[in-house]
């Protein structure tokens, strides 16, 4: 059975995206619509190269999630450029299948009088999408300062001639407007992805982007996922899941905190013990994953990310489910979540042990919360999971996650230069 089609990935990123923040969703909806009719009116790209096109359209400002609490789109757009479109080149270049293209989200800023300056592949798909950005902030321009003149001022200037036109032809043809403003174009949107065809590692690639980009807002979090992911894959193949479960338990523990985007950062990175008011918030988290997930991805990976805090007493959330209703690839997720949160303590905070590590584990069990067999058999293979986990990370997680940090402030440096 197909676990999550090509399609579902797209949605569940747009739909996690959203929740995250709205304001950005919107616009990148908005903007990726409009560049998709410029190239459809161009007729020189293919369907699948115009899905490509328009799904980097749609993720070009996802450097700008990382920034808490954002109400204005359109500010930060005009006036805080830079950083943005280095993340979100970052993010599709180290994080997703995009690598090759992430260069038009890098540049998507770029005074077109400067493209001189750099080099760019994708300079015509870049001049399309930094018109289609202007368009939709042109037309939130209440807030602020982008003359009313603004597309007859600084034509070849700020953007090309060529786009402009483009854009006008394509309204003329398609009526891009009158359909944002009926919103008709979002089953537009919806039909063009309903087409696009994604292995199974694209899948996880994007994916993984995703949980990357709601991880990064908090340093603590950036590596429990991966973790649990790396640490429920081991167990399960200790454990002898079969091929299918393996794959269901692979999804289900990547997506299995998705439903933190909606938690204020404060409260998931509290240092002290949660409030009952505030543990009340943290716990809805479970809840906002299930409803995410819900018709998008096959049943068994919902359960298995949404029931990762129930406990085999029935003390758990947010059912109260028992020992008899949860199965093993959802027995395994609730500990390697559990060894990740107290693995990662030793990254970040104050160093946890192995052995009060294995300790709390085993408590944990002796008390029936989690799974004896699954924390037995994690005792008995401790070292080498840590180290296959170790192994993997160098490459991926931290590795990666340091790499941005870098890169990120060598391409500000160049940037300094070129962008002002
Ligand atoms: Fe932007
Ligand atoms: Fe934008
Ligand atoms: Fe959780």
């Amino acid at each position: 059975m197909n676990i999550i089609s090509g399609q579902n990935v797209i949605a569940i990123i747009r739909k996690t995206l959203s929740i995250l923040n709205p304001n950005i969703m919107k616009h990148s909806e908005i903007v990726g619509y409009i560049f998709y009719k410029m190239l459809e009116y161009e007729q020189e790209y293919s369907e699948q190269e115009m899905l490509e096109y328009t799904w980097i359209a749609i993720l070009h400002d996802i450097g700008l999630y990382r920034v808490d609490g954002l109400d204005n789109v359109a500010d930060f757009e005009v006036n805080n450029t830079e950083s943005h479109s280095i993340y979100g080149f970052l993010f599709l270049k180290y994080l997703s299948p995009l690598a090759e293209k992430a260069e038009i989200v890098l540049y998507h800023h770029l005074d077109y009088e400067r493209y001189g300056l750099v080099k760019n592949k994708y300079e015509r798909i870049t001049e399309c999408l930094a018109f289609a950005d202007k368009m939709d902030t042109f037309m939130r321009r209440d807030k602020i300062q982008m003359e009313a003149d603004y597309f007859t001022r600084y034509v070849d200037i700020k953007f090309s001639a060529r786009a402009r036109n483009l854009f006008l032809e394509a309204e003329k043809k398609f009526g891009i407007t009158a359909k944002l403003v009926s919103g008709e174009y979002r089953e537009e949107l919806n039909e063009l992805f309903s087409h696009i065809e994604m292995s199974e590692m694209d899948k996880k690639s994007f994916l993984g982007m995703l949980v990357y980009t709601i991880d990064f807002r908090s340093e603590y979090t950036v590596i429990h996922t991966m973790a649990t992911v790396n640490f429920a894959q081991q167990l399960g193949v200790l454990m002898n899941l079969g091929a299918a479960e393996l794959r269901q338990l692979y999804y289900g523990a990547l997506l299995h905190d998705l439903g933190k985007i909606a938690i204020p950062i404060n409260i998931l990175e509290s240092p002290g013990k949660l409030s009952a008011e505030e543990m009340r918030i943290m716990k809805a988290h479970v809840r906002i994953t299930e409803m995410i997930l819900s018709g998008l991805v096959a049943p068994e990976v919902i359960d298995i990310a949404a029931r990762h805090h129930e406990k085999l007493d029935g003390s758990g959330y947010h059912n109260g489910l028992s020992d008899k209703d949860l199965t093993l690839p959802q027995k395994i997720v609730a500990v390697a979540d559990m060894l990740s949160a107290l693995y990662g303590q030793r990254s970040y905070k104050k160093s946890f042990e192995s052995n009060i590590i294995k300790t709390i584990l085993s408590e944990e069990a002796a008390d029936y919360k989690i799974s004896k067999p699954v924390v037995d058999c994690l005792l008995e293979n401790y070292d080498n999971i840590i180290r296959g986990f170790e192994d993997e990370q160098e490459g991926h997680t931290i590795g990666l996650y340091l790499t941005i940090k870098e890169q990120y402030e060598e391409i500000w440096k160049k940037f300094e230069g070129i962008m002002r």
